[in-house]
């Protein structure tokens, strides 16, 4: 079975030779090249620049035997041709200038097609990758209205959003129309992709787990189900989020073909409570990959173990591939999970 074939099939929970692999931040610092590159290129360069994204996508391809490509690039980028000055410092770490005010107006409908235009280097990058890599399955992203949004209140990505979700709470009309407007942006976003050739998209919502299902509720899960369900007129969607055991029924029912989880929930439990009719992925702890081959394989053996073969899983880490990650143990996990999950 070819990989994307092998991996196509996993999301629509058929069977499969061995289980998929891909990881999260697939392409980043703990590569040489990627080091390399970063010494002549700043990050949004790398990005921006489609020849140089093409062959940063794909240097994690020529380590280990991945199913799946996805495309260099940030989540934090659709926010800048809307009015936010997105920069990353010398460490890659982010941040975000500009204010609610100027998501929660009415938007003329220049804007969004302007905002294609000046993103329309994430398509470029995806048809590159298509045409060389005919065998893998392309991965296109973005991140979700919430983390997107809580960005541009917290200004960074850390902390315990609490301004983020006070503000939500208190000024929830403003707060409602930041987030449609944001919807229609990821949603146009993840259509080119898909029409410039990925197989599947996955929507990062990586810091929704400090809500409670309440607040789930009434803030988000309307705005995300709308992207979802828009996209997967075209693709698949993986719904993916972090910290986010609490509230997995209320994400799940936001949609997604597959539901991305982390290492804090053992992955049986969550798919159960996801229900068998989606494909699951995760969810080995990252930093797992920063001891040795022993502690790699009781970690995979133990998800493969609660998956016990049942059709619809994608493996992968919890969260993102951690930058100290030795290469080698990056290798040696994705040659167990093909070797242990092989089926008869
Ligand atoms: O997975 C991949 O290989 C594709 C590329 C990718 C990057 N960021 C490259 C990157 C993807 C899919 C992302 C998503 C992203 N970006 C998320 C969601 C995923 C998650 O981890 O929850 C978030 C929250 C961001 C915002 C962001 N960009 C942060 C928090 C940071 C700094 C911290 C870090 O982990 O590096 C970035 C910078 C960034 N994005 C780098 C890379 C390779 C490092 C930049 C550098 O090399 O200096």
């Amino acid at each position: 079975m070819i990989p994307r074939e092998r991996f196509l099939r996993a999301i629509k929970k058929e069977d499969v030779d061995r289980t998929p692999v891909w990881i999260m931040r697939q392409a980043g610092r703990y590569l040489k090249e990627y080091r390399e590159l970063k010494e002549r290129y700043s990050f949004t360069e790398l990005c921006k620049n489609s020849e140089l994204a093409t062959i940063v996508s794909l240097i994690p391809v020529k380590y280990a035997e991945l199913d799946a490509i996805i495309v260099f690039g940030d989540i934090l980028l659709p926010l800048e041709p809307v009015g936010m000055s997105v920069s990353f410092n010398q460490d890659g770490k982010p941040s975000v200038e500009g204010s609610i005010e100027r998501l929660s107006i009415k938007w003329e409908p220049d804007l969004l097609k302007e905002a294609e235009e000046k993103l329309s280097f994430i398509g470029k990058t995806i048809k590159n990758l298509r045409s060389e890599k005919k065998e893998y399955a392309i991965i296109g992203f973005s991140g979700a209205p919430f983390t997107l949004l809580s960005y541009v209140i917290e200004k960074k990505g850390a902390g315990d959003f609490s301004k983020t979700r006070a503000l939500a709470l208190k000024e929830r009309k403003k707060w409602h129309l930041a987030m449609e407007n944001l919807s229609k942006l990821i949603t146009k976003y993840l259509v080119v992709q898909a029409k410039s050739g990925a197989d599947v998209v996955q929507i990062f919502d990586s810091w929704v787990g400090w809500l409670s299902p309440y607040e789930y509720r009434e803030l988000v899960q309307r705005h995300t189900r709308r992207i979802i369900e828009e996209v997967e007129k075209f693709v698949p969607v993986i719904h993916f989020s972090t910290g986010s055991s609490g509230i997995l029924e209320e994400i799940a029912s936001a949609g997604g073909s597959v539901i991305g989880v982390d290492w804090r929930i053992y992955i049986d439990e969550a798919w159960r409570r996801v229900g068998y009719e989606r494909a699951i992925q995760g969810n080995l702890d990252p930093a797992i990959l920063l001891t040795n081959r022993k502690e790699i394989e009781n970690g995979v053996k133990d998800i493969l173990k609660r998956i016990g073969n049942r059709n619809g899983h994608i493996f992968n880490l919890g969260h993102g591939i951690l930058p100290d990650t030795p290469v080698e143990n990056m290798q040696f996990l994705v040659d167990l999970v093909h070797r242990l999950s092989q089926r008869e």
